[in-house]
């Protein structure tokens, strides 16, 4: 089974959930959508696609991928997953918000990780708006390496 993991990070804690799947799969490949937004699919018969939300939405690069590449993705063992730091009921409206609903139905495994503030990587307008609408004001973290470990389990 050849794996592709495809993700977008805009601080990074995106990219460690990539990289401890990958770490679970495998054989499996990384690869992130900033540096290679076409990657090749045909040799995979796993993909997973994941990103993290901003403001309610997810990386453009992951929804342009969704939509280019909707039909192949859909005859792949998929996974899709999203980091973010709302939870429960919000949390899975952003995530279905995120990914076209054909590929959430038919995915093997979806997932919303818990996310990160990381007020060191934030730029001043970045800082700003986790200050007011999160009402954060130091960096927090909510990784969770046991979701990531659940959600390779149920693609394996
Ligand atoms: C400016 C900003 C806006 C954010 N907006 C949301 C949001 O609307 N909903 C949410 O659940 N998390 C939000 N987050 C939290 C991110 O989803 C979380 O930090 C995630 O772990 C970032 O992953 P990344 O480092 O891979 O980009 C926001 C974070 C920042 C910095």
């Amino acid at each position: 089974m050849k794996t592709l993991i495809v993700y977008a990070t805009t601080h990074g804690c995106t990219r460690k959930y990539a990289e401890i799947l990958a770490s679970l799969l495998p054989g499996a490949i990384l690869s992130e959508l900033k540096t290679d937004p076409s990657p090749g699919l045909d040799a995979y018969d796993t993909v997973v696609v994941g990103g993290s939300i901003h403001a309610g939405m997810i990386q453009k690069s992951v929804r342009v991928f969704c939509e280019k590449n909707r039909d192949v993705l859909r005859q792949k063992k998929l996974g899709l997953f999203v980091s973010c730091m709302e939870e429960g009921e919000k949390a899975r409206q952003q995530l279905e918000k995120a990914f076209p609903a054909d590929l959430i139905s038919g995915a093997a495994a979806v997932a919303h990780f818990g996310g990160a503030f990381d007020f060191d990587k934030m730029n001043f307008l970045e800082r700003t708006i986790v200050r007011k609408v999160a009402k954060v004001s130091a960096s927090v973290s909510k990784f969770d390496e046991a979701a990531v470990r659940d959600f390779a389990r149920r693609l394996a």
